[in-house]
């Protein structure tokens, strides 16, 4: 194949552009117990000319999702450098976004999108208690109304934030799909053409910048040290960026969280329940959360970009049969979702549709800092000694760990 095409942002230097402070990644922690060893795969390989080598590559992702339904993904097409500019612009929105602004886009989860600024008082519209998490999203509305639906400090940069995000779905992801269509022996495009929604930088989807501030004590006793409960990504693909500041967190097969550690530049990335349920229980939605980074990390911010891939919103996902690693080996009914999806639609029930599925989980989110729902007894329950959270949405029982 010919080498795919870097990143190639318009410049930061236009005339009317504003300065930009840089983003200087805060210290990494010494911190090295409870830290996941994932593994890391080269995207550039996709390129090569030596079929053994793409072969190679495509086993490694094949072993990486099975295992770990994570993975870093390096040499995708963007520099350090460029990355670095888009964490200065999401500095830079903090940094500048205005009251008015915060009030005018204020998000409104009951929507069932997260579209918009989220205040730092909880997942909901009205001010709960606080969790020191600013965000701002953008769906495929925000990016054709941008006057009206994106911040006024961000205007003069949307050029390259439209197209850090055209790249990343564009290319990156769809060569990520192309990597998970070849484990499951489809055709390249199959994902893409068949699962991943369009018509937008972020299709369906959207792209987070993300503050998370030190929380006070109080805050950090009523969740017990969580930012975001445990959860999987109802999505196909999610692209994080990896972070100086450890808070990420993923559920090991020894049912223990993990950290997961910083590798500069690189991206991780996690399967989402759309690629669960198509891949039959072969790739594994991860489950992970958000938790408070270790001792010495504790009164840093932790500014993160995230892309979520969703999957076309009309469709309900059922394993793509025609894989012939699927008719080979059948589906895999170890856990998750994919086996609640396939209990309904075995009991003659309709499976929610993707959009659905995503909607609900949002409009219905609760807050780590929520005393009240946090129990056993109300969202949690004892399972062989282990507290779990469970939730319910559309028939659909979601077990997950706190
Ligand atoms: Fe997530």
């Amino acid at each position: 194949m010919a080498p795919t095409a870097s990143f190639n942002p318009p410049s930061a230097d236009l005339p009317g552009k504003p300065f930009v402070p840089e983003w200087i990644p805060p210290a990494v922690t010494t911190e090295k117990h409870n830290f996941a060893q994932l593994k890391s795969i080269d995207l550039s390989l996709l390129d090569s000319e030596d079929s053994a080598v793409v072969n190679d590559l495509i086993q490694q992702v094949k072993v990486a999702i099975r295992d770990d339904g994570f993975l870093f993904l390096e040499n995708y097409g963007v520099s350090l450098e460029q990355l670095h500019r888009q964490f200065a612009l999401a500095q830079y929105l903090y940094n500048n976004i205005n009251e008015e602004d915060k009030e005018r886009l204020l998000f409104d989860p009951d929507t069932g999108v997260w579209s918009g600024y989220k205040h730092p008082y909880g997942f909901k519209r009205h001010r709960g208690p606080p969790d020191g998490i600013e965000q701002f999203n953008w769906y495929k509305p925000d990016w054709q109304d941008i006057p009206n639906r994106v911040p006024s400090c961000l205007h003069p940069f949307m050029d390259e934030i439209e197209s850090f995000c055209n790249y990343l779905t564009q290319s990156v992801n769809r060569r990520l799909l192309t990597l998970f269509s070849r484990v499951l022996e489809l055709p390249d495009d199959y994902l893409w053409n068949n699962v991943q929604s369009h018509g937008s930088p972020t299709g369906e989807g959207y792209f987070r910048h993300a503050l998370f501030r030190p929380v006070q004590k109080q805050t950090e006793e009523a969740s017990k040290g969580l930012r975001m409960h445990g959860h999987t990504d109802f999505g196909l693909t999610t692209l994080l960026f990896s972070v100086p500041i450890s808070c990420l967190q993923i559920w090991g097969r020894d049912e223990q969280w993990y950290y997961v550690p910083y590798k500069p530049g690189a991206l991780v990335i996690n399967i989402g329940d759309t690629l669960e349920i198509v891949s039959g229980g072969h790739f594994k939605a991860t489950r992970h959360r958000v938790f408070k980074p270790p001792v010495d990390q504790l009164n840093e911010e932790r500014l993160s970009l995230v892309l979520f891939n969703s999957s076309v919103g009309e469709l309900r996902m059922q394993p793509a049969y025609e894989s012939p690693l699927i008719q080979r080996e059948g589906c895999v009914e170890e856990q998750g979702v994919y086996k609640e999806f396939r209990n309904l639609t075995s009991q003659g029930k309709l499976v929610p549709t993707n959009r659905q599925w995503r909607e609900i989980q949002i409009a219905t989110c609760t807050d780590p800092t929520d005393t009240v729902r946090n129990r056993v007894g109300a969202d949690q329950v004892l399972i062989d000694g282990k507290v779990m959270h469970q939730r319910e949405y559309m028939g659909v029982k979601v077990v997950l760990p706190v």
